[in-house]
């Protein structure tokens, strides 16, 4: 590798899969710091952790944050926004509320410079999903999730990245895929197509069963079993219980009159835009929707 004395990114000749750029020199950082480095015009956060270097991608899986606005602390970096966690040195994703983890590159020292190399095919992507394995033929051992939202979905993926190789059937009482459940206060006149946290081929490829408008009736636990509301009857081995919460409802006169609305569900969520549009809007409840809700209908 020849010396380069700017941060200009270079294609190495030999190499033409990698985008190559000197970013620093290597006492330009210390252990428990961090910064933002340009290659090729993609962001990259160079990060430094017991003399090891790392580089990741600079924007946060979750809502697209810059990763170094946050904080670093030993060998994790934290989303100045809503807190996700990614691992300095491998981006993987360490805490939620993402679920994908960061690209990472590879970075070299040579006559105390540092190198960073992008594959030229990452710099699409500002995602990575972690290795995952799936459904195994023969393997019967059968996982349950009842409830369709993020948990239910974590869970699934945490066990397929686990390698766990029996069956999973995720159970949802809704018409619809996990969704960011989030983005109905923000977005209100949402299209369900674009909140789902997850395409329907992502569930095929790794084996993940999905059962939509299914609602569980009974549980035996001692037969291990959970009837649902069609009559079947499905046994497991393991069972999660992840079906969410209620908003709740104001126990005052009135309430159940045609222009009060709940927000739950992308539907309610149009509906409450619909019938704002033009008119004079109460909201009760001034937390973080109640504001969010304001700030859309604004
Ligand atoms: S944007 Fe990073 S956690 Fe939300």
């Amino acid at each position: 590798m020849s010396d380069m004395s700017g941060t200009e990114a270079y294609s190495d000749p030999e190499d033409k899969e990698e985008l190559t750029a000197m970013v620093c020199l290597e006492t330009d950082l210390q252990d428990g710091q961090m910064k933002e480095v340009d290659i090729g015009h993609h962001s990259v956060l160079l990060t430094r952790c017991n003399g090891k270097y790392g580089a990741i991608g600079n924007q946060c899986t979750h809502y697209g944050a810059p990763l170094s606005k946050g904080v670093i602390s030993g060998q994790k970096v934290r989303c100045p926004w809503h807190g996700s966690c990614f691992n300095a040195l491998t981006g993987d994703l360490e805490e939620f509320p993402g679920i994908d983890s960061l690209p990472c590159h590879k970075v070299k020292i040579h006559n105390s410079k540092v190198y960073v190399s992008i594959n030229k095919k990452d710099l699409r992507h500002q995602k990575r999903l972690q290795r995952m394995g799936t459904a195994v033929p023969g393997v019967n051992h059968t996982i349950l999730l009842l409830g369709g939202g993020a948990a239910s979905l974590i869970c699934a993926e945490t066990l397929r990245q686990e390698n766990f190789g029996g069956r999973i059937i995720m159970v949802s009482r809704d018409d619809l895929l996990p969704y960011d459940k989030t983005r109905l206060s923000k977005v209100m006149n949402v299209l369900s197509d674009t909140i789902v946290l997850r395409r329907m081929e992502f569930f095929h490829q790794y084996g993940i069963e999905v059962w939509l408008q299914k609602e569980a009736v009974s549980v035996d636990t001692e037969k291990k079993t959970v009837t649902f509301d069609n009559g079947l009857v499905q046994s497991y081995d393991q069972l999660l219980l992840s079906t969410g919460c209620r908003a709740k409802v104001l126990d005052v006169p009135g309430t159940n009159l045609s222009n009060i609305k709940m927000l739950e569900t992308p539907e309610d969520a149009r509906q409450i835009h619909a019938a704002c549009l033009g008119s004079n809007v109460v909201l009760v409840g001034t937390s973080f929707v109640g504001t969010v809700a304001a700030l859309c209908l604004f």
